[in-house]
């Protein structure tokens, strides 16, 4: 069987055994066009993601602003779990900002494609191999983890980039970060990356996946095929442009169709998802995978059939597993027996002629695109069964 063949074609994948989950929200989720999150907001969000148990929280860039970090030194009080890191451009005053906010954990950056060091830099190879070396031995000198990502990585030429990457892990960095900055990978070609990578590095390897072209949770989980070891990801996948990977859609697909284990709450997911929506302004599509409103919604005759009899019929997973719920949904696609479960769900009882009544009326109303609420179908009922 096709399923048994996708179990078995898993126990050739390259996975590690220990996978972190680095949450961006706070950082690289911020960065999107019209985010502006307050000290007390942000706050708010490190503690749910504490909550459900990421391993890492980028709280910011702490040397940005005041408020970065205000907010910064607010969170390290919190003591979290999850270990607190800051972005730093490999400049020193940049890694003193995140000193300054007490944090032990630095994410230092700069860009390695030829792009960037010809356009944005205006660096030669060599000395952006010489910068990112100093920074990485500052970050160490004042005995801070040091993660290191070469910005734009995925348009740097292979040579340089390992060339850069074994710079770094010979000057103490504890890990190197692939970011697919503008997001042009796709899963065959980071499988290619990462295993190349891992022929020439001995540290662990993390990935930040851009979701320019959708790819970014696909590119992620093939990173993590061929050995990678940590993801970054925000909540609801939001970031610059078509934004980072989605944390929720990268966490549920690795449990349930990779069948590995995290520690992560999976049921907070929901509300998780729903709060940084509401303080961020950016609003789920009823289509997004995991979170969305029609997540685990069902309209159509057949499909609302099924999963009355069984759930699991049209759903991959119960909604539960990750804090949602199920909606059973009335329009033209309709049968009766959503009908009949909706209107015992509302303990309204009537005869088959009533019955036919409703049944036809909401049909109509589909039929002419009105979307009809739990509070419509109550209505037609009440009116049907006056009229008897
Ligand atoms: O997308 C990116 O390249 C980044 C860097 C700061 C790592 O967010
Ligand atoms: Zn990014």
């Amino acid at each position: 069987m096709f399923i048994e063949s996708i179990e078995k074609s898993k126990k050739n994948l390259k996975i590690s055994d220990k996978i972190k989950i680095f949450d961006t929200t706070l950082r690289d989720g911020e960065q999107s066009p019209g985010i502006a999150l307050t000290v007390d907001e942000k706050i708010q969000i490190a503690k749910r993601l504490d909550n459900i148990g990421v391993n890492t929280i980028e709280i910011g860039f702490p040397a940005v602003s005041e408020g970065e970090k205000e907010s910064a030194r607010k969170i390290t009080e919190l003591e979290p779990k999850a270990d607190l890191c800051g972005l730093a451009r490999v400049v020193k005053s940049d890694l003193d900002a995140l000193l300054d906010c007490d944090l032990s954990y630095v994410h230092t950056f700069i860009g390695s494609s030829q792009l960037h060091r010809e356009y944005k830099l205006k660096m030669s190879k060599e000395t952006v191999i010489e910068k990112a070396v100093e920074a990485v031995e500052y970050g160490k000198e004042h005995g801070l983890t040091v993660e290191f990502s070469a910005e734009d990585a995925t348009r740097t030429d292979i040579d340089y980039l390992i060339e850069l990457y074994k710079s770094v892990e010979s000057a103490g960095a504890d890990m190197i970060n692939v970011p697919d900055t503008v997001g042009v990978l796709f899963p065959s070609a980071t499988k290619i990356l990462i295993e190349r990578l891992k022929e020439e590095i001995k540290i662990p390897i993390s990935v930040h996946c851009h979701n320019d072209f959708g790819l970014a949770v696909a590119n992620s989980l093939a990173a993590i095929e061929a050995g990678a070891n940590q993801s970054h990801l925000t909540i609801n996948g939001i970031g610059e442009r078509g934004g980072n990977a989605s944390l929720e859609e990268f966490v549920i697909s690795l449990i349930v169709a990779y069948g590995i284990k995290l520690n992560i709450d999976t049921k907070q997911l929901y509300n998780l998802s729903d709060y940084v929506s509401k303080v961020t302004g950016i609003k789920i599509p009823p289509n997004k995978p995991i979170v969305g409103g029609n997540a685990f919604a069902h309209e159509s005759g057949i499909h609302v059939d099924g999963i009355l009899k069984n759930a699991a019929t049209y759903e991959p997973i119960a909604p539960e597993l990750v804090g949602h719920s199920r909606k059973i949904a009335l329009g033209k696609h309709t049968g009766a027996s959503a009908l009949k479960s909706k209107l015992n769900e509302y303990n309204i009882s009537m005869d088959e002629n009533q019955f036919c009544n409703v049944y036809d009326e909401i049909k109509a109303l589909g039929d002419k695109g009105k979307t009809i609420t739990d509070a419509d179908l109550k209505a037609i009922a009440i009116t049907v069964l006056g009229k008897s």
